[in-house]
């Protein structure tokens, strides 16, 4: 096979290595997007007066063939073109003969790789915000139909305090709130166009950048053609980004297995989110946050794989760099997949409040409540602190809980202690008491949700505003 390339080869490659330096297997994912990016650079070529308009029309005509037969899968990707760049090259030339050969004027496969997987990566960047979005929306139902549900809140997996189950599902809502923050500034820098940058060194053509950044709806141009091919930064924050989303899900995931175990029995995933087993017939297992816990390391390993490709590498395009494509396609699609089971999941998850409720009234979680009660009466907290853990000692040994001594057992430790005890420990005022901003209180919590509110309004005019723009739908 005739390469693109082989004017100065006397010899036809070696099988072996055709098949170990080709990249379409992977990179066919880009062919969209390499077609529009051609597109855009014919059709600056024309204006520019380096081809004619009707080169240009021409070429464009056969680019579009050359997407829809691809698109349909009426044409073979083939090994021997080594990447999707040389094989639409080659299919185009199929379409519109010798013409072909102008495309590529004033272009390299360096930058044009670079501006393909810009476009590619901004796209996934817009649906992840919109995604991580849906599961804010899904999240912050759940607490605001959850605002009186009690639970204890846990340090060290030790019951601790109570909480509501409101506040525990709005800190998930503001770990992705972050997470949405992340990505979007991510996107200033992706949205930056590498095209013109040739090689390394530019072209000797008197091209526009700009009008190619433009209609390609970049929002400025890479400033030095020698960092626009060999930077993959823009690929490294990607992985960056979306392990924290993965390590943020995984801890959400741990937290929904261990509730729905018979030990918590806190929630119950509904039947469409689960699966059985093959063996034992009463099981129902949480498989979609154990495996979106399990995929985590896939993630960490792509962003640990792409900072080791690119470390050492001198100026400027390396064939290493082949290597930033698979781990990208593969966190994109993982992320993907969970985000699009996690809102439904979490939507449609039972909360059972009653359990709940059970385990913070037969626990010692209010007992930073008596201490406090007790410094209200002038203890000092160090001491408070001292004599309310006798009392939990007591209880212990009595098999009782806090509220069910009697005041003269109370009196036994502290002689401040009164009646309103027995409503200053209940789960309700001992969440209610917790009345600073960020804190459990009901009101706090509702403060929580408009703020949350704010930003996801926000976040999906964001979206809204970019969703066109990014879209390839020739
Ligand atoms: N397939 C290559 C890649 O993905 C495209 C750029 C190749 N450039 C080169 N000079 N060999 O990185």
């Amino acid at each position: 096979m005739t390469k693109l390339w082989g004017g100065r080869f006397t010899k036809a490659t070696n099988q072996l290595v055709e098949e170990y330096t080709a990249s379409i297997n992977f990179d066919r994912k880009l062919a969209r997007y390499d077609i529009i990016g051609s597109m855009a650079h014919v059709d600056m070529l024309a204006s520019c007066g380096i081809l004619t308009h009707q080169e240009a029309a021409i070429i464009i005509e056969g680019l579009n063939k050359v997407d829809y037969k691809i698109e349909c899968g009426k044409v073979e990707l083939d090994v021997g073109h080594e990447d999707i760049h040389m094989n639409v090259e080659q299919l185009l030339s199929k379409e519109i003969g010798p013409l072909s050969g102008k495309l590529h004027t004033g272009r390299s496969r360096n930058d044009q790789v670079a501006l393909d997987m810009r476009l590619y990566l901004r796209e996934v960047v817009v649906d992840m915000v919109e995604q991580l979005v849906q599961l804010q929306q899904a999240l912050l139902t759940q607490a605001k139909t959850n605002l009186d549900t009690i639970l204890p809140g846990y340090t060290h997996l030790q019951r601790a305090q109570p909480v509501s189950f409101a506040h525990h599902m709005m800190a998930y809502v503001f770990m992705f709130q972050r997470d949405v923050e992340r990505l979007q500034d991510s996107f200033k820098r992706i949205n930056q166009m590498p095209l013109g940058a040739g090689a390394l060194a530019g072209t000797t053509f008197p091209i526009d950048r700009q009008q190619v950044a433009d209609k390609l709806q970049f929002d400025g141009l890479c400033e030095n053609s020698l960092d626009a091919v060999s930077d993959r930064d823009f690929v490294i924050e990607f992985l960056a980004n979306t392990s924290m989303i993965s390590m943020h899900l995984s801890r959400l995931s741990e937290e929904l297995v261990q509730w729905s175990s018979t030990e918590f029995n806190f929630i119950e995933l509904d039947d469409a989110f689960c699966t059985g087993s093959s063996m034992m017939p009463q099981k129902k297992n949480p498989d979609v946050p154990e495996l979106v816990r399990g995929k985590t390391g896939r993630v960490y390993g792509n962003l640990i794989g792409m900072l080791t490709t690119l470390k050492s590498l001198p100026l400027a395009y390396n064939k290493d760099m082949q290597e930033d494509k698979e781990g990208m396609f593969d966190t994109a699609e993982t992320l993907k997949g969970a985000l699009a089971l996690f809102a439904p999941m979490i939507e449609t998850m039972h909360v059972n409040k009653e359990a709940m409720y059970k385990a913070v009234a037969e626990d010692y979680s209010n007992a930073t409540d008596l201490a406090d009660y007790l410094v209200g009466k002038n203890v000092p907290f160090r001491e408070a602190h001292a004599v309310v853990g006798q009392v939990v000692l007591h209880c212990i040994n009595k098999g009782c809980y806090l509220l069910d001594l009697s005041l003269e057992e109370f009196h036994q430790f502290s002689d401040a202690i009164e009646e309103d005890i027995y409503e200053a420990l209940t789960p309700e005022s001992v969440v209610a008491a917790r009345n600073v901003p960020g804190g459990p209180a009901k009101n706090r919590v509702q403060e929580q949700f408009l703020s949350a509110e704010k930003s996801i309004t926000a976040s999906l005019s964001w979206v809204q505003s970019l969703q066109s723009a990014v879209k390839l739908d020739g």
